[in-house]
């Protein structure tokens, strides 16, 4: 096979000491040829996480830059979406317009993204990558509102020879009920979302396709923190110990948006989460499209 070449005009630059790239000079605005959908797939591949700096893309760009990387799940709930199911509204606006209220549930729902976790891990096949394009960044002087990235790779290579044997055959479980659990107040989840969407549970550890069999841990802190084959105390402080292990900022990225960013991750083998920011101060747009995985996650033998 042909090495994908980087397209001309383009520049990469690294951005982590592990994982990460800036790709500046790429027009998203124009068509994505097959040459240039090539090498972004490789440089996704090698770098994990990608942000294509820019101008504000329309939803019909977007979704063609999605597809280079695969076929795209829709979301399961409308309230959390743009006017396509295509598109989740990360946002503290409304897809109609205005500033939503701090009790509003769609944003009350999105206080679980500050929490380390990996997209759609509630499916039984979850998410390859999701690509989140910001539309209005926060200005300056507002703190918080970055993206933060965890790398899995380091993370389970950094474990305690103890700790990779004990979690070796063990599942976390994955629920996209979570929301309730976590925020009574919400309306309840649909019945019909709840059947579609019962929890699931992953390996701990899983082994990543394209990397000849790396393994990296995969988890998730934006769930209930049952780990099967282990008490419900024992689980939870497995967790807990899990969620202080990635948050060491050896294995991180922070991301700072700028409006026009495409940001691509790897869900298979990054953890991101939001950071707080004054959502009643300040407005802060993204949409996000996700692109499905091929297989359920593959763990150890
Ligand atoms: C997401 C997500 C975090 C953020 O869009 O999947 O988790 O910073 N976003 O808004
Ligand atoms: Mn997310």
């Amino acid at each position: 096979m042909e090495m994908p070449v980087l397209p001309a005009g383009v520049a990469l630059r690294a951005l982590g000491p592990s994982f990460g790239a800036e790709v500046v000079g790429l027009d998203l605005r124009r068509p994505v040829a097959a040459p240039v959908a090539a090498w972004l797939r490789d440089t996704l591949q090698r770098h994990h996480f990608l942000c294509v700096r820019g101008e504000v893309i329309d939803e019909e760009r977007q979704l063609e830059v999605s597809a280079c990387f695969g076929p795209l799940e829709t979301f399961p709930e409308q309230r959390k979406t743009r006017a396509r199911a295509t598109f989740y509204n990360v946002a503290n606006v409304a897809p109609e317009g205005g500033t939503m209220a701090p009790d509003d549930p769609r944003l009350v729902a999105q206080k679980l993204n500050e929490l380390w976790h990996t997209d759609s891990s509630y499916r039984f096949v979850p998410s390859r990558c999701s690509l989140l394009h910001a539309i209005e960044a926060l200005p300056g002087e507002a703190e918080g509102g970055e993206t933060e990235f965890s790398d899995m790779f380091l993370a389970y290579e950094a474990l305690p020879d103890a700790t990779r044997r004990r979690i070796k055959a063990l599942h976390m479980v994955h629920d996209y009920g979570f929301d309730q659990r976590l925020f009574p107040a919400l309306p309840p989840l649909d019945p019909a979302v709840r059947e579609a969407f019962p929890p699931a549970s992953h390996p701990l550890v899983r082994v990543h396709p394209d990397r000849g069999g790396r393994r990296s841990l995969f988890m998730t802190a934006n769930t209930g923190a049952e780990v099967s084959g282990l008490g419900l105390e024992e689980g939870r402080a497995l967790h807990a110990e899990l969620v202080r292990h990635v948050s060491q900022p050896g294995f991180c990225l922070r991301h700072r948006w700028r409006a026009g960013d495409l940001m691509v991750w790897d869900n298979r083998c990054l953890l991101h989460r939001g950071r707080p920011y004054d959502a009643t101060r300040f407005r802060r747009v993204a949409r996000r499209t996700t692109v499905a995985g091929d297989g359920p996650v593959a763990g150890p033998r």
